[in-house]
């Protein structure tokens, strides 16, 4: 079939239901304690639903390229509950109280469970990898944690600060677009890829990820928690600068300037508020700057295709970009 043709969200979604069932029953089995807080807490992040963007990539990338067992189950799960133990973090950081459209896990049990629970998830992703028996997957796996776990930390000495866009890049590269490249690397790990084609998948999944988190901030600024499923505005609120706001530090007048720090520095909108913000982002183009750098970011994801051999998986995965820009949540 011609990669000219772009799959629909339906034929993604059939292309993959089988292995994404499969995935969920060993997430399930595999993320269970005698310690009942640690089976209640995965259990209550594992229902709360969530794109499965990661393991669906993982799949995607293994499939296109011949590979067809169980590993891409196991290592489909592994990244999932990756994710999961760095979302149940996250909230703690971001004292977040919705997740999901429902109360994040630190609202029920508390921040303390909820930091031993993340650990425990994360350990277990990581013994189910070791089942692959392959330095490979464990190296993917260890640095990942470490960039996320950076990105994290650089975000917070930032807190409050105005970055600049390079700065930007290096943060989201690392607490999100390094997942994405970890996931389609893996892929390829197990189709026994040669180096080269590995680093292709690669490049898709950071420009993917990329564009998704560039996307993911535009949401923070744009849409409503109701459609969202966790807090709006909340980036501002933390002090944190994303890409719109960094195009209108750098492009608004003086007056501009000072009402975007106002809220960076006090972290509330009691001085300054979010309409204003808005207003400030609408005169200056600065979604649109920042829309249009994820969708220059979801070229390059579909450009890194170009030497994948035609097939069902491949116009999936063409087809991601444009989904991870239109979504709304
Ligand atoms: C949320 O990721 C964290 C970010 C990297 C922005 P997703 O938007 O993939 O979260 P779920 O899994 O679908 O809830
Ligand atoms: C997402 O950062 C990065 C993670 C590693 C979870 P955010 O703080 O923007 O994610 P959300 O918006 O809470 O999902
Ligand atoms: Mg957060
Ligand atoms: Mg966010």
């Amino acid at each position: 079939m011609s990669t000219l043709a772009i799959a629909t969200a339906k034929e993604v979604f059939d292309l993959l239901s089988d292995d994404l069932r499969a995935i969920e029953r060993e997430f399930c089995s595999d993320a269970v304690s005698s310690v009942a807080a640690i089976t209640e807490i995965s259990g209550y992040l594992r229902e709360g639903g969530g794109k499965r963007i990661r393991p669906s990539l993982l799949l995607l990338s293994a499939k296109s390229q011949g590979y067809s067992g169980d590993g891409m189950i196991r290592l489909g799960a592994v990244v999932e509950m990756v994710h999961s133990a760095t979302l149940v973090h996250d909230d703690i950081i971001d004292a977040a109280d919705t997740r999901r459209g429902r109360p994040s896990a630190n609202t029920t049990w508390g921040n303390a469970k909820c930091v031993l629970a993340g650990d425990w998830l994360y350990m277990q992703a990581f013994k189910v990898a070791l089942d692959e028996r392959n330095f490979r997957v464990l190296d993917l796996l260890i640095g990942l944690t470490q960039q996320m776990v950076e990105g994290e930390l650089l975000q917070m000495e930032k807190l409050g600060q105005s970055i600049s866009e390079d700065e930007y890049n290096s943060l989201i590269y690392r607490k999100t677009a390094c997942l994405f490249e970890v996931s389609m690397r893996l892929g390829s790990v197990l189709a026994l890829a040669t180096d080269v084609t590995e680093e292709r998948m690669g490049d898709y999944g950071r420009s993917l990820g990329m564009a998704f988190q560039i996307v993911d901030d535009v949401l923070d600024l744009t849409a409503t928690e109701e459609v969202l499923g966790k807090p709006v505005a909340s980036d501002l609120r933390e002090g944190k600068a994303t890409l719109a706001v960094i195009h209108a530090l750098e492009n608004g007048s003086d007056a501009e300037r000072a009402a975007i720090q106002t809220v960076l520095i006090d972290q509330n909108f009691e001085v300054v508020t979010h309409a204003e913000i808005l207003a400030i982002l609408t005169r200056h183009g600065s979604v649109d700057y920042a829309m249009n750098t994820a969708f220059q970011y979801a070229e390059a994801a579909r450009a890194a295709l170009a030497d994948l051999p035609d097939s069902d998986f491949k116009r999936a995965l063409l087809w991601v970009p444009d989904f991870v820009v239109a979504r709304d949540k």
